[in-house]
């Protein structure tokens, strides 16, 4: 297997920037301070350079979930760990590397809603259109086809995560 770039380091931190700057304007007179969750662990990166370029205040929760085995969605999503503070009434934003068939960010949405927050947004690095998956993403970076890829936090089989750049397999 050969790995090839797609978005090479340079692309995907001015993407970043560029999330962070609509993200800034959507919450500028709505709220002071935001509370960013980082679906790890292929969020990782994108969390760090993205809360790295919002310039509000940014509280940090995490939450630890795994569904892939291989290449493919195995549709069974195993908590590890789970956020500890309260999200009642505050601005959530939920930060995914990747959307696919979308399982992992709704069983985590559906979860997230019953705290009653303000206001709850996602955002993602990633979103692939290969499958309907249903779920409005309010700040996406790059949109992919069918392609399995690795790199910038993206594993296959916990290899590549620390690949500066976003590539695949070929
Ligand atoms: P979903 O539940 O099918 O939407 O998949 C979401 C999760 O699977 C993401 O958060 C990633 O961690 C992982 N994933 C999906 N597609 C890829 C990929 O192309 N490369 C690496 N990981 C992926
Ligand atoms: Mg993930």
């Amino acid at each position: 297997m050969q790995l090839k770039v797609l978005f090479d380091e340079e692309t995907v931190r001015r993407k970043i920037k560029d999330m962070a700057k609509q993200i800034e304007n959507y919450y500028r007179g709505k709220t002071e301070s935001l509370c960013a969750i980082c679906i790890l662990k292929g969020s990782v990166h994108f969390f760090s350079e993205l809360v790295l370029n919002i310039n509000m205040n940014v509280n940090y929760s995490f939450v630890h979930v795994s569904s892939y085995a291989g290449t493919e969605s195995t549709g069974r999503i195993r908590v590890k760990s789970w956020v500890d503070e309260t999200l009642q009434g505050k601005y959530v934003l939920v930060v995914e590397d990747i959307v696919d068939t979308g399982n992992t960010l709704r069983y985590i949405l559906s979860y997230l809603r019953k705290y009653k927050p303000a206001d709850l947004k996602i955002a993602a690095l990633i979103e692939k259109e290969k499958y309907q998956h249903g779920i409005p993403i309010d700040f996406v970076g790059f949109k992919v086809g069918d392609v399995f890829l690795v790199g910038y936090g993206l594993d296959y089989e916990e290899r590549y995560r620390n690949l500066p750049y976003i590539g695949y397999l070929e």
